[in-house]
């Protein structure tokens, strides 16, 4: 099977799978990236002069009607992004669903109700399944946010509908991500920051064979740094992790793959903090503060690792960034991957944050749209999705 460009599409209804998962606060949507990821493939449908029925799933509503995770707020701002109507539908199957699809003409578009009300949905139902497919001519497969899922929108679908394919959103981000994997220019670099190493263990072990430097920065450096014998204060550490930490920087010095740790950090009473301590070196952190962010010393090492790299992916802010007080280092890490000239991929949704909140959005090569995903695909996994649609 393959991408949208392949499909013929004039007078066909498309059941497009999106990931329209998007934050909401009191029923307003605070950020619409994954609305706007959508566009180019509504576009080339109902460009192509097919009907757009499109279907997300929203938060996690676990098989009941929740109204709060209803997904009218997004058709409103579809409507406004696609300067046409979107016409919401009451569910996602049944009878009146399949008589507005009906009702369709090409060029118009139509959002499904959540996914997610009907429990078929996250179980991989097979009825559940063959009714969504029925709902269009072609099926196509546009979410990479939720390829690691084996739900029935995702997975079963594709048993039922007449053709699929994958939309223009999952062909860029596999594109960029494969190639990354499978054929990157060199020096490639893996920058894993974030609260976790328990989140970060399998793409740490997956990318230690493939990558030349690993930069390791966030609250799980502090692991790194306490499974080498280092006083941490007070911070967040993982100490069951400790021997996998090692097993991870032997595994790297075995394929030659140099490790960068952070030299010193910025500590504070807690993460509250209004300010911080001050900066110690990693030999000396107070026992009584907490490692917070990265200091100007790792910073400076950290830009010299990134000086001549052709591929860098990211995930994981290098401290508690939300608060001003200690994002420093986070900061300064995303001005210095935008300046890199190669592919620079930003995966994970606080490194998206923080990369936007930063300015040079605009600067960096590609920003995944996937959380979980994007780890599983970096992870070197087989993600049910993709292989539905044997992409
Ligand atoms: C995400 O937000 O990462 C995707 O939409 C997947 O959502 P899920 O974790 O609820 O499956």
């Amino acid at each position: 099977m393959a991408f949208i460009d392949a499909a013929k599409l004039d007078k066909k209804k498309v059941l497009i799978r999106l990931d329209l998962n998007v934050p909401l606060r009191e029923g307003v949507i605070a950020d619409d990236s994954r609305i706007r990821e959508a566009l180019p493939t509504i576009n080339h449908v109902l460009k192509m002069n097919g009907s757009a029925i499109l279907c997300s799933h929203l938060g996690k509503p676990k098989g009941e009607r929740k109204p709060e995770l209803s997904l009218q707020p997004v058709a409103k701002r579809l409507s406004e992004l696609l300067e046409k109507e979107v016409n919401m539908a009451p569910d996602c199957v049944g009878e009146e669903v399949k008589g507005m699809v009906k009702e369709l003409k090409p060029g118009d578009c139509l959002l499904l109700e959540n996914l997610r009300f009907h429990s078929g949905e996250t179980k991989n139902d097979k009825e559940f399944s063959r009714q969504l497919a029925e709902l269009g001519d072609v099926f196509v497969n546009d979410a990479f946010g939720v390829v690691h899922r084996k739900h029935a929108s995702v997975v079963g679908v594709v048993d039922y509908a007449p053709a699929s394919y994958g939309g223009f959103l999952l062909k860029k981000e596999t594109g960029y991500l494969r190639k990354a994997l499978q054929n990157p220019d060199r020096p490639f670099v893996l920058i894993a920051g974030g609260a976790k190493v328990s989140t970060k263990l399998g793409v740490l072990a997956n990318l230690a064979g493939k990558v030349d430097r690993i930069i390791v920065g966030g609250a799980m450096a502090n692991t790194f740094i306490k499974a080498q014998g280092f006083g941490t204060g007070l911070s967040l550490v993982e100490p069951e992790l400790q021997e996998d930490a090692l097993q991870i920087m032997n595994r790297a010095r075995e394929n030659k793959v140099s490790f960068y740790f952070p030299v010193d950090f910025v500590t504070g009473r807690d993460i509250e903090a209004a300010k911080p301590n001050g900066i110690s070196p990693y030999q000396d952190i107070p026992a009584q503060d907490m490692m917070l962010d990265i200091g100007p010393a790792s910073h400076t090492l950290f830009a010299e690792a990134l000086k001549d790299a052709k591929t860098v992916v990211w995930n994981g802010p290098m401290g508690a960034f939300e608060n001003p007080a200690f994002s420093q280092g986070s900061f300064g890490m995303a001005e210095t991957v935008a300046k890199v000239q190669g592919t620079t991929i930003i995966g994970g949704g606080d490194t998206d944050s923080l990369v936007h909140k930063s300015g040079v959005h605009e600067s960096v090569s590609f920003i995944s749209t996937g959380g979980g995903s994007f780890l599983e695909f970096m992870e070197g996994k087989e993600l049910p999705g993709l292989k539905a649609l044997g992409i």
